[in-house]
């Protein structure tokens, strides 16, 4: 997936849908917050995401600024036009001097934009020139004459909903909106329209249901009332992994990113380290990531003797794509030898530095097997690990 994509987040519309008695839409409060907060968040966790740039209107410099205290350091600002079309060009016109080579161009009235969304259209970036987040129509369509007169169904089955963040080529999409200003067209309604004018191919990934994009006062209501919710049943989600490698003829062994001296290694592609592997399962399972085979092949010889760390921060990365923040960590080493005890302050620490968590949320336990079975027999050691990871939303979608 590329990095440091600048972001555009159109904010310079005026709402007149949902009524502005209350002011634009996109500085309104859902779940306590304004709503290009929330929308915001989601792009400055995502680590895909570069520099990012708002279009307002000019009349909204205060509540813009009121809006995004929290990430004035991550944040700037270019005054929108008249129409979206507009607002999305002089953005894309004030990012030209960083030479950007891709750009994500996003709606301020959709907040429920999610990390596992951003990293669909970014990862598409790699064989597209322009993407778009898009949804199979579900109702039945129809056409109609002014007067409601129902002329036809159209069929729905090549039928998509388009949704945004969209993502672009930055030049390709510059020029094609520099091409429609100059033909004096401006009633594109979405930048995949103006690419596809100009005859840029556009990509389709699969959209998500939540990401709705505010329109009417009831929207922000509805807005309102979920995350509401969510904060009232955090999405909290927990894995768990387990491993087993057997002895062989050595003299270390690696223990959760540790090595410890010892007459015996464990045996395995990598460096075995049997209580990195368990975590790594775990992780992944917290977000249906599959297991560390899915993403390691033990048969790929590039990871033979590879440290384990690399598995471990792979998957957190993963859990991170995906808009999850983890909770704790918690591995129980199962083996009559080595020693842990000694060895256990070394291993939190290099996990914690793994897992970018601080150290107390982390933990490794180890307990004999009672001289019971192979690991009492000291063949091997088995490792047992478990996860807690907070994702966004609320477990109530
Ligand atoms: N937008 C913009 N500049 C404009 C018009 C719209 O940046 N001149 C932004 C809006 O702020 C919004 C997004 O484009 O985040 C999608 O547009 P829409 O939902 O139509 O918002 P508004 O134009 O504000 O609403 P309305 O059409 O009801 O007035
Ligand atoms: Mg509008």
């Amino acid at each position: 997936m590329p990095s440091d994509i600048p972001v555009i987040i159109l904010a310079a519309g005026r709402g007149e849908r949902a009524g502005q008695a209350e002011g634009p839409k996109q500085y309104r409060m859902v779940g306590g917050k304004p709503v290009i907060a929330c929308t915001l968040e989601a792009f400055t966790d995502h680590p895909a995401v570069g520099k990012i740039i708002v279009a307002i209107h000019p009349d909204d410099e205060s509540l813009f600024h009121a809006a995004t205290q929290d990430h004035a350091d991550r944040v700037t600002f270019v005054h929108g036009g008249a129409t979206r079309q507009a607002s999305t060009r002089l953005a894309l016109e004030a990012l030209a001097e960083g030479f950007p080579k891709f750009v994500m161009i996003h709606d301020a009235a959709r907040p429920f934009v999610d990390a596992g969304l951003i990293s669909r259209v970014a990862a598409a970036l790699n064989g597209a020139e322009a993407v778009l987040p898009a949804l199979p129509v579900s109702d039945t369509i129809k056409r109609a004459d002014e007067d409601l007169n129902v002329l036809e169904t159209v069929p729905r089955e090549d039928l998509h909903a388009a949704q945004t963040p969209q993502a672009f080529n930055y030049q390709r999409i510059r020029y094609a909106h520099r091409l429609a200003a100059e033909e004096g067209l401006d009633a594109f309604t979405d930048d995949a329209a103006i690419a596809a004018w100009a005859g840029v191919a556009v990509r389709i990934v699969p959209g998500a249901v939540d990401n709705i994009k505010l329109t009417w006062a009831r929207d922000i209501a509805m807005a309102d009332q979920r995350l509401q919710i969510s904060a009232t049943f955090p999405d909290v989600r927990t894995g768990n992994g387990y491993d087993v490698h057997s002895f062989e003829a050595g003299d270390a062994v690696w223990l959760c990113g540790v090595s410890i001296p010892h007459h015996k290694k464990l045996s395995g592609h990598s460096d075995a380290d049997v209580g990195l592997h368990a975590l790594t399962d775990a992780l992944l399972a917290t977000c249906g990531a599959g297991d560390i085979g899915t993403h390691f092949p033990p048969s790929d010889p590039q990871w033979r003797g590879a440290s384990s760390k690399i598995f471990v921060e792979h998957a957190a990365k993963i859990v991170r794509e995906n808009g999850g923040r983890i909770a704790n960590a918690d591995v129980t080493l199962i083996c009559e030898e080595p020693k842990v005890g000694p060895n256990r302050h070394a291993m939190v620490t290099a996990m914690a530095a793994m897992l970018g968590i601080d150290p107390k949320r982390v933990s490794v336990k180890a307990t004999t097997n009672e001289r019971l079975g192979f690991i009492g027999r000291s063949e091997g050691i088995a490792a047992i690990a478990t996860a807690s990871v907070v994702y966004p939303g609320s477990l109530e979608e």
